[in-house]
């Protein structure tokens, strides 16, 4: 079994998957700064970088991309504040072996400036979501969500660390999930076999 990660910066999910123990054997980011890359090394794990500005198309892109995946030939692909959009034909080759991390309760907030996005709409519920990727951005089948309090003296900082916490923890879930073949996609709702709780609440 096998996992490769696809990063964009910090890289702390990754850290977070890592430290789960789970069997990460690729990290690829396509920018060459990114910090997560420092921790992949530290852990003796192989990094790439495909720096998509090399790149005339997102096509090419992606063609490159999945060369360096398929090298690989990891089961799963995670993307971990991956910050690229991927086109219609690389998410068909990887069908149901994508997972994505978001900072929403998806399928509100979809795209980017979540935690700012909750504060103006003064929502008082936020979360995270992690799910399969589909054509459609932010909106494939949803494996497990954390929610978390909007408070009245939040930041977008501070409500970003809150739900970051969360996405530390139901990340690695919906990993070892994927990886222990308990996870079943039926029409666009995903269930775990087993009966694992999908919904996680945290106050803090
Ligand atoms: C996370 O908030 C993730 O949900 C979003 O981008 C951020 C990445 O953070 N997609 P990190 O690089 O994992 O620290």
């Amino acid at each position: 079994m096998s996992v490769a990660v696809l990063i964009s910066g910090r890289g702390s999910n990754l850290q977070a998957l890592l430290d789960a123990g789970l069997p990460i054997t690729t990290v690829i980011s396509n920018e060459a700064e990114a910090k997560g890359l420092e921790t992949a090394a530290a852990r003796g794990v192989a990094t790439r970088i495909v720096e998509h500005r090399r790149f005339s198309s997102r096509e090419a892109f992606d063609a490159a991309l999945a060369g360096e995946i398929d090298r690989a030939a990891p089961q799963l692909i995670a993307l971990a504040g991956f910050m690229r959009v991927l086109t219609p034909g690389f998410v068909a080759r990887y069908k149901e072996r994508l997972l994505n991390i978001h900072p929403s309760l998806l399928p509100a907030f979809p795209g980017l400036r979540t935690h700012e996005r909750v504060l103006a709409a003064g929502a008082k519920v936020h979360g995270c979501s992690v799910h399969f990727v589909t054509a459609e951005l932010d909106h494939g089948p949803i494996v497990i969500q954390a929610a978390v309090p909007v408070r009245s003296q939040d930041t977008a900082e501070t409500l970003a660390a809150r739900v970051l916490r969360q996405e530390h923890v139901i990340y690695p879930r919906a990993v070892r999930w994927f990886l222990e073949d308990r996870l079943v996609i039926e029409a666009n709702r995903v269930r775990v076999k087993g009966n694992d709780a999908q919904l996680v609440f945290a106050a803090d």
